[in-house]
């Protein structure tokens, strides 16, 4: 195979990008796109503030469009995300607690309604833990108002509403064992315990020379596996450049490989000049869509030539 979807195909799994929407009129863009994944997450397009900007009035233009276009070419399509503290609209922020827990449901039945049959997996829950030591939770307006109880709630209403739907919770710096991931595990080995709905945990993956991949990062994917979940990279961008980064994607490819429920990769954008990390090289393609070491690191790792 001589593509990354593919090649991933070729070992049971999906390579999938974030996209925007205001790229899909690019030709080179949308070429690469075309020509090298088979999944796409919408980088900011399904998010609350996107979806519902006032309360119970939905606008799906922009996520339709990159739907539309994964599903006319055979492509799977990761929802991103239905519950997350950051780009939340201010009408959420400012609900009681009765109210929010009906926005809430409302927000994820009539998203899911919308979307029913098309999503491979929903990230139904984002980044809910504190970074550092503490395993706690994060500090949000559906934690402080509805408690540790909100995450389980958000997990049954997203099961009944798509059932065929796999159901990610979705984090970053939960990459390696720590007492974050020491914190998230916990609570999906609760769930699993307890027949709370959850397929999947996503491993988000940014990685920096502050941060690097960390050395018990496969470990770390098998232990969540081990608890009977699917487990996903879900947003892999590695900073650097040349040698070095592409041997930070190799790493990640060979441990996804090596994880047998670790079911699909998606990196955080196609060319560098569209990367969140504004100046930043974290990518598989150059700003002129050429191929970078890191691409042909991941291609290689996948079995592709
Ligand atoms: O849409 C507005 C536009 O109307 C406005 O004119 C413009 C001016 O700044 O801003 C636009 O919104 C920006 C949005 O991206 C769409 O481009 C926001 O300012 C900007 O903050 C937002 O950044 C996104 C970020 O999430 C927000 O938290 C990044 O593109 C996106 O890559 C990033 O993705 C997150 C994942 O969802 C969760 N995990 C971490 C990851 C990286 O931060």
């Amino acid at each position: 195979a001589d593509t990354l979807g593919a090649a991933a195909a070729g070992k049971g799994r999906y390579f999938g990008a974030a996209v925007a929407a205001n790229h899909l009129g690019e030709a080179q863009y949308v070429n690469t796109l075309n020509t090298e994944f088979n999944s796409v997450t919408p980088e900011n397009e399904m998010k609350w503030d996107a979806l519902e900007p006032s309360r119970g009035s939905f606008g799906f233009g922009n996520a339709d469009r990159i739907v539309n276009h994964a599903q006319g070419r055979g492509m799977s399509v990761r929802g991103h995300t239905l519950v997350w503290h950051s780009q939340l609209p201010g009408w959420v922020s400012g609900l009681g607690a009765s109210d929010l827990r009906s926005a809430m449901n409302n927000h994820i039945n009539q998203v899911m309604a919308h979307y029913r049959g098309k999503i491979h997996s929903w990230d139904v829950v984002n980044e809910a833990f504190q970074d550092g030591n503490s395993g706690a939770r994060r500090s949000s307006p559906f934690q402080d108002r509805l408690g540790n109880g909100f995450i389980e709630e958000a997990f049954r209403t997203a099961r009944a509403a798509d059932p065929n739907a796999k159901l990610c919770y979705n984090d970053y710096n939960t990459d390696g064992v720590n007492a974050k991931s020491n914190a998230v595990y916990a609570m999906v080995r609760d769930f699993k315990s307890r027949g709370v709905p959850i397929d999947c945990v996503g491993f988000q993956s940014h990685f920096n020379s502050a941060s690097p991949v960390p050395s018990d990062y496969r470990a770390n994917l098998q232990r969540f596996a081990d608890l009977g979940v699917d487990v996903q990279i879900t947003e892999l961008d590695i900073e650097g450049s040349g040698a070095a980064q592409a041997t930070g994607y190799g790493t990640v490819v060979t441990a996804c490989l090596a994880v047998s429920r670790c079911t699909g990769i998606t990196v955080w954008g196609i060319p560098d000049k569209y990367s969140w990390r504004s100046g930043g090289t974290p990518l598989l393609f150059d700003d002129n869509y050429t191929k970078k070491p890191a691409y042909h690191a991941v291609l290689s790792a996948l079995g592709g030539s």
